[in-house]
């Protein structure tokens, strides 16, 4: 090499132990088969990703992901492997289902199934927080017709960079895509305002709903949202290996009371409806919903 040349750019050796090593750590830690989902140029990004870090070798990659201190990098490998996309009122149908039909079911059968006047929801697998912010809307607008009825809204993801990003409620265009400008005075509320580059979710929305890091594997950890109401994870469960989507949809249907449902991406509907849920229609869309347990009972 003469003085002029520029450095060789660092490389990574990638074998088949070290990549299969990669794959059984994604799966185990988030459920993902990296195979089902990694588009083309995901080796091509993690490998930049890896070396960003100062890392030069897979291997000590690996060891960084098994510490304890490195959520964030777990989480950032995630996104590389998955898609982070989401935007407002995303296969609206179900939002409408949720705001005519299921909301009013609800707040009126709070006191048959004596239960508190407490409605929870969650958005599971909640990206950047367009979905959490969309069912926010839905429940702020109820509950200001049903005042004496509280309302949770929580967005999880397992990526802390997407979670810091919801909690932020800052979005370009793109994330409004599908919301016509009607659907904005809908509520009786802005939803967002304009900034210099892009939206900014109102105060009153975003102090309504509350994002957190949320790995689903770790099935202990979602214990805590028991009682709920109204569970999202769409367009998260194409990811997962089977055993574990069906552990998931048992978790889910345990988390949920009586009469709450589940709502699922458009082209996540499952081959089989899951134990203890039926399907509904949603206008176009679908949803389940778990059955009372005398109903459940065989
Ligand atoms: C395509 S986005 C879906 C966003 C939103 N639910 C929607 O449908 O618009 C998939 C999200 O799932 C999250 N995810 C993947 N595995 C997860 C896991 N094990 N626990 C929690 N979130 C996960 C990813 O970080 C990503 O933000």
């Amino acid at each position: 090499m003469s003085h002029q040349d520029p450095p060789a750019p660092p490389a990574l050796t990638w074998t088949e132990k070290n990549y299969r090593a990669l794959e059984k750590f994604v799966l185990s830690y988030s459920g993902i088969i990296m195979d089902r989902v990694a588009q083309k140029g995901v080796r091509d990004r993690i490998t930049q990703h890896i070396l960003s870090l100062g890392v030069s070798s897979v291997e000590d990659y690996l060891l960084l992901l098994h510490s304890r201190k490195s959520a964030a990098l777990r989480g950032e490998l995630i996104s590389l492997i998955t898609v982070s996309e989401s935007y407002f009122f995303r296969n609206p149908d179900q939002f409408r289902y949720i705001a005519r039909t299921l909301l009013p079911r609800l707040a009126e059968n709070r006191q048959e199934l004596g239960l508190r006047r407490e409605i929870r929801v969650l958005s599971a697998g909640c990206s950047t927080g367009e979905e959490t912010y969309s069912l926010a809307a839905i429940c702020l607008w109820f509950q200001r017709r049903h005042p004496d009825l509280a309302i949770t809204v929580v967005g999880a993801d397992i990526n802390p960079r997407n979670v810091e990003q919801a909690r932020e409620g800052l979005y370009r265009a793109r994330s409004f895509r599908k919301v016509s400008r009607d659907l904005r005075h809908e509520f009786g509320f802005p939803l967002y305002r304009e900034i210099p580059d892009g939206y900014a979710v109102e105060e009153d929305l975003r102090r309504f709903v509350q994002f957190k890091t949320l790995n689903l594997k770790d099935l202990d950890a979602l214990k805590c949202h028991a009682g709920s109401d109204i569970i999202m994870c769409r367009n998260v469960l194409i990811y997962f290996e089977d055993t574990f989507r069906n552990a998931l949809m048992q978790m889910f249907q345990g988390l949920l009371n009586p009469g709450g449902m589940l709502f699922l991406g458009e082209t996540e509907s499952l081959a089989v409806v899951p134990a203890g849920f039926e399907l509904v229609p949603c206008l176009r869309a679908y949803g389940y919903r778990k059955l009372h347990p005398t109903v459940h009972s065989p």
